[in-house]
This record gives structure tokens, C-alpha cells and sequence, in this order.
């Protein structure tokens, strides 16, 4: 079998199959939205669950969950209502839209990092087509704002807003009480897996580059002095690496993680720690390590709050494309929020080694205003004034207690003091290293780079070859035939399996048994029990293998036990 339309066979068989479909078909669908079916809607489960287990693994990280909605300030102080553009041309002939710099792919090799300008002057001197009518006359490449604006709340007094475009603000907005939840200890991280929204310009190739689709990021907060430098040796593996192509390690290398820290190449440590969890989790879930690559972004092509990023790159079908970005956010954003918002709960705290003396000017509170003034809140006030780090001007102003309320502080509470102070620590604003996972572009993968055809008997046979930790079903039951006890039986086996923790069975009794094969082959199901009448006489099944279709039989408490300990391997 060829490999033209290979691309068109695995999608249909993704749509038959109930793995992906396009969504509101029956209206005549919409771009860049789609359905995971009923088979899909288990593998993406089970990459989620991965994920969070992974990332879970390496201490310190919490799980949270936030709202979709955001509201207007939290997404001006994040730079996304003024920054978060993708250029459009439009074509003057047939009014279609695309994206500048996807027009640009076959000539350049990263549009991304074009300003307007030369967007339209490529677009000119190559005699760009219109994919769409064909012609090459084009408007002047325009800014698009990607987010879907909304709005919260009656039209008169509602506030504006935005489905959120990515759900690292709501780990941002979160900072506060991460911080409480690991008594104000740094290194930790907060994960979320949920939906963003993009308005994507011109969405194709598929799951590829949706309007809605899910993500899985990370927010890592150090400290940028201290930040953590665990021992890379554990991941032995080269891996291929492109730095920045204007920087001094243009070119492509194949290194360990190890020696692209050492070399330079990357040069934070915990951004480095990042690549090769990123790398670990893509091979577990099943991605051809072979078809995985990190890209280091050129500075022109960086996001808006990033310091430095790296795009960890997979292959297939549609090429290289990005399925996760791992990025130094630095401070940019807690710093952006403490503006903003005037909290100054978005640090963290730096003890010293030993105690530091410093003159400085101090409000020094007066007790016998304070008390009475502030009641049971006058010791937080106290401990406030002392922790300020700039003395207002001038009185009164508003102070900011720990827990996050507000109090005015007037002339007659302070006297203003020039004193020694003895320092423990200091107040900073916390580092943010961010891998950030587009799921339904790693689904993608997974699936193509899993998805086999082969000449069986003379025909044409399909395989999806997922690994057991993100197939659909660990295990499909079949009996031979449904009747004299044997589907009786089957289903008894089969609730025992869906019994058993983490493990989730499927049962399939319609048509030949070679038609049954075949199905959960399609849909990567690893293995499949046959009940048979010797199953009613003597207790034993046939098991298969899907990947070479090896069969043996054993007794099903022995299955059921090697399902339970993940080896059913071991029985052949
Ligand atoms: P691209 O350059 O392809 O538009 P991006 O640089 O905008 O992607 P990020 O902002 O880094 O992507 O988003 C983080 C991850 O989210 C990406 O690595 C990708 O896997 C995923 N992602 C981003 N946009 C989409 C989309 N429209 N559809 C599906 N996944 C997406
Ligand atoms: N949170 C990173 C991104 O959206 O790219």
C-alpha cells in the first residue's frame, strides 16, 4: 500500500471508528471545532490522567482548576488584549482569510518571526497563490486579536471578558493561595488541564489547530537565584536540538539533555529538567522518539512574556509541527498582576543565610492608635508596616494586609523613622519556568505515528498500534458465539476485568470473530480474550496479542491476575 492518502485513510478510519469526528456535523460543522467520540473520548482521558501522573511525580506540583471566563484586566495585565495577534492577508480576489505567515511556510523558514512589512513583501516577491481561488493579489498583511471577547453579566453593568486564551493565567491568579498551600516555600508548581480558545484565523489540517482545544500546562515557580538544577544523567537518551538560528549555536545537534546544559545550548537548568520530562512523557504516551525535536524560538518569534522558549516539535503527517512549548516566563507575569492589581501578595520570600542590618526609613506604628483603630487586625497592620518594602510619600495611604484586605493608614497611627533594621530575608517576585502541552495535537501524534497498514491474506489490514497506558481499552472480550453460555460467560469475565482497579474492558459479540479482531485492532485495543466452548468446560481463554496476532491460552484467574500487574505479556 502507498503512502498517498495514507492521511485521508487514518482520519477516516478516525471518524468510523468514533475516535475523532468533526463536531456539529449534521449543521454542516464549523472549522477548527471537533468531537472526541466515544473511543477518543477514553484515549484523551487516559493521556490527561498520564500527564497529571507525571508531572505529579516530580514533587512540589498541585492540581487546580479555574474558570474559562476571564475577565478583561486579568488578560490587559497579562499582555494578551494588546499582544496576542497573528497576521492576516486577505485575498483581494476572492475575499479569503489566511494567516500571513502560513501563506509564507514553503519560502521561509520561520514566518512567525516576520513583522508586517516583510510579510507583505514576501507575499509579493513569491507570487503567493490564494489557496483558495488561486490568483496572487493581496491585501496589506493586519493584526488579529486571537481571544473571543464575552461578556459577564447584564449588557449594562457586565464587564468585559475573554474565554481564556491559555490556563496559565488562572495559576497566576492562584499564586496567592500556592503559595500559602506550600507554607511559602519555593520551589512549587501548579498544573491545570482544561479547554483555551483561540480564534484561529483560518483552522485546517485537523486536530492540528483548533478554535477550542485542550491544554495541559504548568507554572513552576522559583526562585530566579536559587532555581532547582536536578541531575540530568537519568535521561541517557541524544535528542535533536535547534537552537536559535541567529544565535551562537545555530544548527542542528543531537545531544543529551545533560550535554545541552552543559554545552550552553540551553542555558537555564530548570528549563533543561523541563525538555527531558516533556521528552519522557511524549515516549511514554507513545510518540515515536525518533519524530520528536526541540526548537528554540528566534528572539523576533517570541511570545510576549517570554524570556526564552523552546518548542518541542513532533513529525508526522503534516510535518513538523508544535505540541508543547516550553518556556522561561520570567517574573513577567506576577510582576504584571502586582502592578495591576496593587496586591502585594504575588511573592515570594528569600531567607537569608544570616540576619542583615540596613538603615532605612520605617513607619513605626503607634499603638495606642493602632489598637483601637484596627481591634483583633492590629497586629497584622503592625506586621504589614513593618514588612513594607517603599514608604509612601505621604499619609494617608492604603496598606495591603497578608490576607489579602485592605486598610487605610493615617498621619496620627505612624511616625516616620530613619532606623537600623536587622533584614532575615526579602520579598521577591517569583521566576516562572512554564511547559505548556497542547493535548490534541500530542492525540494526533500518537495516533499516526501508532496507525499501521498491512498486507494480511492478501488484503489490506489495519493496526493502531497505542500503547496499553493510553489505549481506549485495555482489553476487548469476545465470544465465540453468543450463545450455549459462551456470551453468558463473557459478560462475567468482562465486568470482572472492568472490575479490576485502573483497567477498563470493552465487549464485542456482533458478526465473525475475525471481523472483531479487526475492530479493536483499529482502535489499539492490545489485547482480546476469546470464550469459547472449552472456556465453558474447563475455565481457560484465548488470549491475543494485537501487535503480531500471537495467540495462547490460559486459565482467567491467571489473566485476570496479569492484567491486574500490567504483564499480561509474560503469559506468551
Ligand atoms: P502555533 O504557532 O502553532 O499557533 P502557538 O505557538 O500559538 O502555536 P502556544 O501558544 O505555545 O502555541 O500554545 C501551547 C500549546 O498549545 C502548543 O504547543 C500547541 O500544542 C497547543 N496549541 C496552540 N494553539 C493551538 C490550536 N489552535 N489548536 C490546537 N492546539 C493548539
Ligand atoms: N501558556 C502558554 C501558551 O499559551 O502558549
Amino acid at each position: 500500500m502507498g503512502n498517498e492518502g495514507r492521511l485521508g485513510r487514518l482520519n477516516s478510519l478516525l471518524r468510523r471508528r468514533g475516535v475523532v469526528l468533526p463536531s456539529y456535523e449534521i449543521y454542516g460543522g464549523v472549522s477548527g471545532l471537533i468531537d472526541y467520540g466515544p473511543v477518543g473520548a477514553r484515549i484523551k482521558r487516559r493521556v490527561i490522567d498520564a500527564w497529571i501522573d507525571h508531572w505529579s511525580s516530580i514533587g512540589g506540583v498541585v492540581e487546580v482548576d479555574s474558570p474559562t471566563i476571564t475577565p478583561k484586566p486579568v488578560l490587559v495585565a497579562s499582555g494578551h488584549v494588546d499582544e496576542f495577534n497573528d497576521h492576516m492577508s486577505e485575498c483581494s480576489s476572492c475575499n479569503a482569510v489566511f494567516r500571513s505567515d502560513h501563506l509564507l511556510k514553503d519560502v521561509h523558514e520561520n514566518p512567525d518571526s516576520l513583522k508586517a512589512p516583510e510579510l507583505d513583501k514576501m507575499i509579493a516577491q513569491s507570487a503567493i497563490a490564494c489557496p483558495s481561488c488561486g490568483k496572487s493579489e493581496w491585501g496589506d498583511a493586519s493584526p488579529m486579536n486571537l481571544m473571543f471577547p464575552t461578556r459577564i453579566g447584564a449588557t449594562r453593568g457586565g464587564r468585559d471578558a475573554y474565554m481564556r486564551p491559555e490556563t496559565a493565567q488562572g495559576m497566576f491568579m492562584l499564586y496567592p493561595a500556592l503559595f500559602r498551600h506550600f507554607r511559602q516555600k519555593l520551589p512549587f508548581g501548579a498544573m491545570q488541564t482544561g479547554k483555551g480558545f483561540r480564534n484561529e484565523i483560518s483552522p485546517r489540517q485537523g486536530m492540528i489547530r483548533l478554535r477550542e482545544f485542550n491544554m495541559a500546562e504548568l507554572e513552576y515557580f522559583i526562585d530566579p537565584e536559587d532555581p532547582p538544577t536536578p541531575d540530568l544523567g537519568e535521561w541517557g537518551s541524544s535528542v535533536s536540538l535547534l537552537p536559535d538560528p541567529e544565535g551562537p549555536h545555530a544548527g542542528e545537534h543531537s545531544l543529551t539533555f545533560s550535554e545541552a546544559l552543559d554545552s550552553g545550548i540551553v542555558k537555564h537548568p530548570t528549563v533543561a529538567w523541563f525538555l527531558a520530562l516533556t521528552w519522557e512523557f511524549l515516549v511514554h504516551v507513545g510518540v515515536n522518539p525518533e519524530r520528536i525535536r526541540f526548537r528554540q524560538h528566534a528572539s523576533t518569534e517570541m511570545a510576549h512574556y517570554a524570556d526564552d522558549c523552546w518548542d518541542c516539535e513532533l513529525s508526522g503527517e503534516h510535518g513538523w509541527v508544535e505540541a508543547v512549548g516550553i518556556a522561561n516566563r520570567t517574573c513577567h507575569d506576577l510582576l504584571s498582576h502586582e502592578e495591576h492589581s496593587g496586591s502585594k501578595l504575588l511573592r515570594g520570600w528569600r531567607q537569608f543565610d544570616s540576619p542583615r542590618t540596613e538603615t532605612r526609613d520605617v513607619l513605626a506604628p503607634k499603638g495606642a492608635v493602632i489598637g483601637p483603630a484596627f481591634k483583633d487586625e492590629a497586629g497584622a497592620v503592625t506586621k504589614a508596616l513593618s514588612e513594607l518594602t517603599e514608604i509612601p510619600d505621604s499619609l494617608p495611604f492604603v496598606l495591603h494586609l497578608a490576607d489579602g484586605s485592605k486598610v487605610e493608614i493615617t498621619g496620627e497611627m505612624v511616625t516616620r523613622k530613619n532606623e537600623e533594621v536587622t533584614l532575615h530575608g526579602e520579598y521577591f517576585t517569583p521566576h516562572v519556568i512554564e511547559p505548556a502541552f497542547g493535548i490534541d495535537r500530542i492525540i494526533w501524534h500518537i495516533l499516526d505515528h501508532g496507525y499501521s497498514e498491512i498486507e494480511k491474506e492478501g488484503g489490506e489490514y489495519t493496526i493502531l498500534g497505542l500503547k496499553q497506558t493510553v489505549a481506549p481499552f485495555d482489553v476487548v472480550t469476545l465470544p465465540l458465539f453468543d450463545k450455549d453460555g459462551m456470551g453468558d460467560l463473557a459478560r462475567r469475565i468482562s465486568s470482572r476485568i472492568d472490575s479490576l482497579p485502573g483497567i477498563q474492558g470493552d465487549m464485542d459479540s456482533s458478526r465473525s470473530i475475525g471481523r472483531r479482531y479487526a475492530r479493536a485492532d483499529e482502535i489499539g485495543v492490545p489485547w482480546a480474550i476469546t470464550v469459547d466452548h472449552a472456556s465453558l468446560e474447563d475455565g481457560t481463554v484465548t488470549v491475543r496479542r494485537r501487535d503480531d496476532q500471537a495467540q495462547v491460552r490460559t486459565e482467567v484467574e491467571s489473566l485476570l491476575s496479569h492484567l491486574s500487574s500490567g504483564s499480561v505479556g509474560d503469559l506468551f
